[in-house]
């Protein structure tokens, strides 16, 4: 009799499990083994299905980002982590396009051997071109693309860079920054497209071009507006700082690009550092969930800075009530890179003990997995390597070139000492910014804050005058202007700034040129030869003083691996058709100064001169 019992009831029980799953849900189609890996199915119902399976370490993995030094391919699988992140210059060795692809899709395999195999997501910060990537294409930063004032150009821009970040393997770009800078002093001004909203709002083209018309397509790549809100307009320029607004003008002058960039679709927002009137946005549920997710009707996900989370209470290492604030404002995905098991822990503690509600856990888990259904990862969760070629491709760089060409600015040009002739001329090139790929590129490129030297194949602004002249020009180099005489017909000099990134790039102090560079174009000047002064740097320059000495002034900001571009409008190739994103300061006392305030720029923004 026992024997029998024992029988019947796993036999009930079986029957019972048949018979609640069909009724449950939809037969999935041929192959996929639950309805959410049936692709025929619209997304909510993907969504809702695999939710529905979830485990609640299984919900709080997928809102965990660590990054790739900390994690390894087994954490991802043991811990079911949603995603992992490349931080500034944090590459695979040997840092090359394959390689990359090669971590990229060990890190996938493993997130998908777990019992309900779903797929990791990925994120680069690709600001300016695949930026970590050596040999990737690294187009002009963002100041010089504002200067383009061409939508349709940064359009482009995005499509190609979204190719090379695909051929990679990588899906999400930490891209694009929609800060409006409005005090040059702040380390990241080179990441803004303008000082007033109009100009970031316009350049969202950006995230079209990342994540094509819809997510889904074959180089679509989940861009992130950011940083979200106010980050460029904190006091004194200070990044992380505090932005000190009436909610009137925050929402004037920082939210318009946000607002555009939801109505593209973008896929992920970034919470910003700073403050806002003193309370920290990553614990901000006004902003985030009221504002973006509410008024905005913002249906990407949020994801947190880099250890974002751990600022809110001003105190180092994030605590229980940070993680709660942080969830409960509306962060749905959390950038914390090396701490991400004690998250984990932390996270599930206070979800146990009612702190943060399961259904704020389901709502983050719905939009972080909407974003990965309609990226297609479910369906195609590893690198196409068909596109691993476009690395660097002739056609990209070609393309940069031509961004470059639009961002330059003319300010003055004495005499019309521009173009100089490519025949029968005689030229002196000097600066430290001359034959400096590293510092015409900036931060971000190969590491986080970048650096000087050859650091990734690309052409330097001396190599691309050199390749511009005709026979018949001589072009002498020398980073002082050392051995200069009178029978030179013009003499450039290639100065501004050296590679920085976030708050290692404030300047508190003076933001005029350094003494090498100014001694270097008086050693020009002296010579008694026309002096060309072309600014390769992150922001505006303090320069009115010695303004008048020079005959012509170029701001070329930082134009990235494409020096050839600056030679093209140097002589003539192209004209300069750039015009100021930002206005340029008479001098740094009026820091900051931004086009309507009412005090007298040395140029506007706006302003620019052609030929
Ligand atoms: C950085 C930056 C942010 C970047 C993130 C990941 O600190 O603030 O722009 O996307 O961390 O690198």
């Amino acid at each position: 009799m026992t024997h029998h019992r024992h029988v019947r009831r796993p036999l009930v029980l079986a029957l019972l499990l048949v018979a609640v799953t069909a009724l449950a849900v939809p037969a999935p189609a041929a192959g996929a083994t639950y309805p959410y890996q049936d692709p025929t199915l619209p997304v909510a119902t993907r969504v809702a299905d695999l939710l529905s399976r979830m485990s609640l370490d299984e919900k709080i993995g997928q809102m965990t980002q660590a990054e790739r030094g900390s994690a390894t391919a087994t954490d991802v699988n043991t811990y079911r982590l949603g995603s992992l992140l490349s931080g500034g210059g944090s590459a695979p060795s040997p840092n090359t396009a394959t390689s990359w692809a090669d971590m990229y899709d060990t890190y996938q395999r493993s997130a998908l051997a777990t019992p309900l195999a779903v797929p990791m997501i990925y994120g680069v910060d690709a600001v300016h071109g695949h930026n970590n990537v050596v040999g990737a294409t690294i187009f002009p930063h963002n100041i010089g693309l504002g200067a383009t004032r061409d939508p349709a150009l940064v359009q482009q821009i995005g499509q190609a860079v979204a190719e090379e970040i695909a051929g990679t393997g990588i899906d999400w770009n930490f891209a694009p920054c929609l800060c409006v800078a409005r005090n040059d002093r702040w380390g990241r001004t080179y990441e803004s497209f303008g000082e007033t909203p109009e100009l970031p709002s316009e350049m969202t083209t950006l995230v079209t071009g990342l994540q094509g018309p819809t997510l889904g397509g074959p180089t679509s790549v989940l861009a992130t507006a950011k940083h979200y809100l106010g980050d460029g307009g904190t006091t004194g320029g200070d990044d992380q700082g505090d932005t000190a607004l009436s909610e009137a003008q925050l929402r004037a002058i920082h939210l318009p690009p946000f607002q555009a960039a939801v109505q593209r679709g973008v896929g992920s927002v970034m919470v910003s550092y700073s403050s806002w009137n003193g309370v920290k946005l990553h614990g901000h549920q006004y902003l985030i969930s009221t504002v973006l997710k509410g008024e905005l009707g913002f249906t990407g996900f949020v994801v947190s800075d880099w250890n974002g989370i751990d600022q809110i209470d001003g105190v180092s290492g994030f605590t229980a009530a940070e993680v709660t604030a942080a969830i409960n404002a509306g962060i749905d995905m959390v950038m914390v890179p090396t701490a991400w098991k004690t998250f984990i822990n932390t996270l599930r503690a206070e979800v146990q003990n009612g702190h943060v509600p399961l259904s704020r856990i389901d709502d983050a888990n719905r939009r972080i997995l909407t974003k990965k259904f309609e990226l297609g990862l479910f369906e195609r969760p590893y690198t196409d390597r068909s596109w691993t070629s476009t690395v660097g491709s002739t056609a990209h760089r070609a393309l940069a070139r031509q961004a470059v060409r639009q961002s330059q600015v003319l300010l003055k040009n004495a005499g019309a000492v521009l173009p100089l002739a490519r025949d029968g001329n005689k030229i002196f090139v000097a600066g430290r910014n001359a034959d400096n790929i590293g510092n015409q590129s900036g931060g971000w490129t190969i590491s986080w804050q970048g650096s000087s030297g050859n650091i990734t194949p690309g052409t330097s602004i001396l190599q691309g005058i050199r390749a511009a002249v005709g026979p018949t020009t001589t072009v002498t180099y020398n980073q002082r202007g050392t051995g200069i005489d009178r029978t030179y017909r013009a003499a450039v000099a290639v100065v501004g700034e050296t590679p920085y990134a976030e708050g290692q790039g404030d300047r508190t102090g003076s933001m005029s040129l350094d003494r090498d560079d100014l001694r270097t174009i008086s050693t020009l000047r002296n010579a008694g030869v026309p002096v060309i002064v072309i600014l390769v740097s992150g922001r505006p320059l303090d320069i009115a003083a010695e303004l008048p000495r020079w005959d012509a002034l170029l701001a070329s900001w930082l134009p990235g691996t494409e020096g050839g571009g600056v030679a093209d409008v140097l002589f003539g190739a192209a004209p300069p058709t750039g015009k100021l994103p930002m206005t340029w300061m008479n001098s740094v006392s009026q820091q900051p100064i931004n086009a309507g305030d009412g005090q007298v720029p040395l140029f506007a923004q706006g302003y620019g001169l052609t030929y």
